[in-house]
């Protein structure tokens, strides 16, 4: 079984500590953790398994590294024969237009590029307007965990630890 790539960024450091716990979850064998700032199309060619994690800001932008690789590479990256799952943080009563859009930015590319998506996500216990998270054609649902570390932060380890478990059923481990 290959190792997981789980390649993240994180403006204020709230990704960054959920990384943490999802690092905590596997053993050192089966994931390897990078940054999307020092990221680059060849740590994407050695993962078949990728965990994607990103903030959104500035009304549903990218967070500032992954906005930096998504103009220069990301959307070129092939993902035929991976299989991805995404997590994104975000405020969903602050910025309720653009609830965790950073989600639906990249999975659009790993599914245009030939990517697998798992990890989608129940949408109906947050209170939000709009979101380019939601999986189209199924409106309950995002294309992966949202979790609100300003809203709701004492949610985050139930959620996350549901996510988990059903991400690695479906990576298959
Ligand atoms: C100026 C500003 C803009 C933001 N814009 C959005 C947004 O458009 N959509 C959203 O869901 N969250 C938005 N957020 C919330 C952040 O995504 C949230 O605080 C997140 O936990 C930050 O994570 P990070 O520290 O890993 O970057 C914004 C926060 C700030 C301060």
């Amino acid at each position: 079984m290959g190792k997981i790539g789980l390649i993240y960024g994180s403006d204020t450091g709230m990704t960054e500590e959920v990384v943490g716990s999802i690092v905590d979850s596997w053993t050192a064998s089966e994931i390897e953790v990078i940054e999307a700032h020092n990221v680059s199309k060849s740590d994407f060619e050695r993962f078949d398994k990728l965990i994607l994690g990103l903030s959104t800001w500035y009304d549903g932008d990218l967070q500032s590294d992954w906005e930096d690789y998504y103009d220069r590479e990301f959307q070129e990256i092939d993902f035929t024969g991976k299989t991805v799952a995404i997590f994104g943080l975000g405020d969903q009563y602050g910025y309720g237009e653009y609830f965790v859009d950073g989600i639906g930015i990249l999975a659009q590319v790993v599914l245009k590029n030939g990517g697998k998506l798992i990890g989608k996500w129940s949408n109906k216990e947050y209170d939000f307007e709009s979101s380019k998270a939601q999986v189209e054609g199924e409106d309950d649902f995002f294309y992966g965990l949202a979790l609100d570390e300003d809203n709701e932060p004492d949610k985050t380890p139930e959620r996350l630890e549901k996510w988990l478990e059903q991400i690695k059923n479906e990576f298959g481990f």
